[in-house]
């Protein structure tokens, strides 16, 4: 299948003011209702990885989860969960973020990667860049590396992907909203 990247934008809502006045929340719950576009989007994403060399997929809590684990299956890699504070039960390391409308920690089990091991690191949208350069800080704590930062939005204006790629961390979306 072709990827149409004008029907995959018409099937992401613009909610003003939400969760905060001034946010112009990007929805990305019609697109997931249309199996045609799902299966555009992640086949994009399977064809951009499929040859790739990574050890793991990393996915965020939560709409990260839903794209990471499609991929973690179709590439047969295991997924390691990067999930908000107080989720995950065994021994975790933290780390402080911030993003466009809020502040929390983001937390991974502690055995989750070794050394040696390169995730691809995935979510739903780009906004900051708060969530996954946390889940970059927590990568390299464990003496991993990362394959990439791959989103299915960026909001450059927000200026994430910018910073991501400052950090020398290879990003990839496959929309924009400006
Ligand atoms: C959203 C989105 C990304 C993050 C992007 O998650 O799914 O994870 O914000 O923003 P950033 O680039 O500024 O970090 P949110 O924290 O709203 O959680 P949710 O997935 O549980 O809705
Ligand atoms: N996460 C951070 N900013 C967001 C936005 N504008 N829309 C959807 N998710 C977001």
């Amino acid at each position: 299948m072709i990827f149409d990247e004008f029907s995959i934008k018409t099937l992401i809502r613009p909610v003003n003011d939400f969760p905060k006045p001034g946010v112009v929340f990007r929805d990305i719950t019609p697109l997931f209702q249309s199996p045609r576009a799902l299966r555009m989007v992640i086949d994009s994403l399977i064809q951009r990885y499929v040859e790739a060399d990574f050890s793991h997929v990393g996915a965020m809590d939560a709409r990260g989860f839903l794209i990471g684990s499609i991929i973690a299956y179709e590439l047969n890699k295991p997924l390691v969960l990067f999930r908000k504070q107080g989720k995950l039960p065994a021994d975790v390391i933290s780390q402080a973020y911030q993003t466009e409308y809020g502040e929390a920690f983001l937390e991974v089990h502690a055995d989750s990667l070794c050394e040696g091991d390169s995730v691809l690191i995935v979510d739903d949208l780009i906004a900051t860049g708060g969530t996954l350069l946390a889940a970059v800080q927590l990568v390299k704590r464990m003496g991993a590396g990362i394959h990439e930062a791959a989103a299915i939005i960026d909001l450059p204006e927000l200026g994430g992907s910018r910073r991501l790629q400052d950090m020398g961390i290879p990003t990839y979306s496959l929309t924009a909203f400006s």
